[in-house]
Formats: C-alpha cells, structure tokens, sequence
C-alpha cells in the first residue's frame, strides 16, 4: 500500500517522520477525515475550510489548499476500495532540537492514508447504539481538529469498557459531543444540539444534518441541554463522517425513547445521503 507523504506517494513501509516532528512532541498538528458516497469524495470544500481554520489558530504553516485537494483527489484515484476514507494530518515537522516555543519557520509534515470506508447502506438503521456520560476535561479548543486526542481516546476506551459503543462529554452538567461525534437530541419535538464554540467540534455532519432537518421542516435549535434534558428526549443521535446518524437507546443504563432507531434520525440522515449525491 502507497501512502502521501510531503508530496510524494511512497510504500506504507517507508513512510517516515523525524522522532523531533513536533506533531509527536507537543500534539502539534491537525487532521481531517474524509470519505467517499460513490466513490466521490464528500463535502470536501467545508473540511479543507476547517483545516485552514484550525491551522489558522495554531498558527501552522499550510501547504496551497489546491495542493492538499489534488493529494486528496489522488489518493481516492489510487484507492482500490468501492468507497475510501482518507485520513489527513499536516504537523509543524521538525524545525530542530525540542524547544516549546514555535519556530519562526518550519515545513509542515503532510500525510494522507487511504482505508477502506464501510459502504453506502441507505435501508434505515435498523441498531440503537448504547453510550455513557464522561466528564469533559478538555481545553476551550475544542473546534480545533487537533491531533491532541488523549482525552477522546480515554473516553472512548471507557465506553468500550462499558460495552458501550460511545462516550458523551458531559461539561459543568451540558452535554457538548460525543468523543468522536456531534451529539443531537430531539426534545420537545425540537431537534437540539450544542452551538458551535470553543466546546465542540464544527462537524461537516452536523452542519449536513442541520440542513437536512431545515429542509424537511423539523424544528432545529442550536442551543445547549443537560444531561437530565438528554435523557428524557425521545431520541437521541450521534453524528460524524463514519457514523453518518447513528441513533442512541441507552445512556447510562437508561433507555433513549422506545430503545430503538427514531424516525427524526431516519429522516435526516437520508436528507443528508441525498444532500451527498449519495442516494
Ligand atoms: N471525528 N466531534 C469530534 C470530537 C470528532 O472527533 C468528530 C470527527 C466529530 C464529527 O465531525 P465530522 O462530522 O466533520 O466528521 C465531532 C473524526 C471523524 C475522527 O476523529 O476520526
């Protein structure tokens, strides 16, 4: 398997980074994920606007936008997968020996790996997914896409602990997202889900689904909730560029509406498929 790396496609095998890249050293970089719906790669425009603005507020040097999309259009080329997801991450390289401060010029570290995505089913989601409530102890940085996960990764590791196929971030009682979704809860027939800001992360999905809900006359409100608003809600979703919306029956051990997939998440995400060309 070939993987991108600083402009050139090498075997998987020989793609390496300084042990000083300071993405391994202080988390200094980005990432993006994106993925393919017939084999056409997805709301590329929104997710390369969100690199730009995450490395806009780490002050990391990009490559030319044009350049990061031709690697991209490239990578799904090269793909011999139906449908491919490519995982992109842009570091602040290796400017010399470790020193916290950032170097007045560097040349990022860029890369790009093409997996399999899981293939386009458009029947409904037939599965509710269970999910557990954790503290949200990470920074006020949240819509940054940075490769400083460790609490994402925590969370999610107590989630599979718990048999549970999710984390949901839960800060000074408002519940913000789940530890690699955007979170939405229909509550009073009005369909909720926290505000952009500091607290979470601008998923191109969640942008997708709130159109699609717009579209189709659903009520949406981005305004935060509680955890008790949460779970009295008659349905509750995750979001995310491989959960598509993912429906919620238990949280905590308490049952999410009927426990099953509710028809709000049906309809939006099958607005969203629409929306991707996908169906
Ligand atoms: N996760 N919130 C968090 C914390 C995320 O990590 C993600 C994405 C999302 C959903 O964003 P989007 O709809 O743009 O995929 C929300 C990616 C896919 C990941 O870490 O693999």
């Amino acid at each position: 398997m070939e993987v991108y790396l600083n402009g050139e496609f090498v075997p998987y095998e020989r793609a390496t980074v300084s042990i000083e890249d300071r993405g391994l050293l202080f988390a200094d970089g980005i990432y993006e994920v994106v993925r393919t719906y017939n084999g056409k790669l997805f709301a590329m425009s929104p997710h390369l606007d969100r690199l730009v603005r995450s490395a806009a507020i780490m002050r990391l040097p990009l490559p030319p936008v044009e350049e990061i999309r031709a690697a991209i259009e490239e990578c799904v080329r090269r793909s011999p997968y139906p449908e491919t997801s490519v995982y992109l991450q842009v570091t602040r390289g290796n400017p010399g020996p470790r020193k916290h401060a950032m170097p007045k010029e560097s040349r990022p570290t860029i890369f790009m790996i093409a997996r399999e995505a899981p293939p386009l089913d458009p029947s409904p989601v037939t599965k509710a997914v269970a999910a557990i409530t954790v503290p949200d102890l990470r920074w006020h940085m949240c819509n940054v896409k940075s490769v400083g996960l460790f609490l994402n990764t925590l969370a999610k590791t107590q989630a599979e602990e718990a048999g549970a196929a999710e984390a949901i971030f839960v800060r000074d009682g408002i519940v913000t997202e789940g530890s690699s979704t955007n979170l939405f809860a229909v509550i009073d027939g009005v369909l909720r889900t926290h505000p952009e800001g500091p607290h979470i992360l601008s998923g191109i999905t969640r942008m997708h689904i709130i159109e699609a809900a717009k579209h189709l006359g659903i009520p949406v409100r981005e305004e935060a909730f509680g955890v008790s608003a949460m779970l009295a809600a008659s349905e509750v979703f995750f979001t995310g560029t491989g959960s598509e919306a993912m429906p919620v029956g238990l949280i905590d051990g308490h049952v999410i509406g009927e426990g099953t997939p509710g028809p709000i998440a049906g309809r939006v995400r099958e607005g969203m498929l629409r929306t991707a060309g996908a169906i």
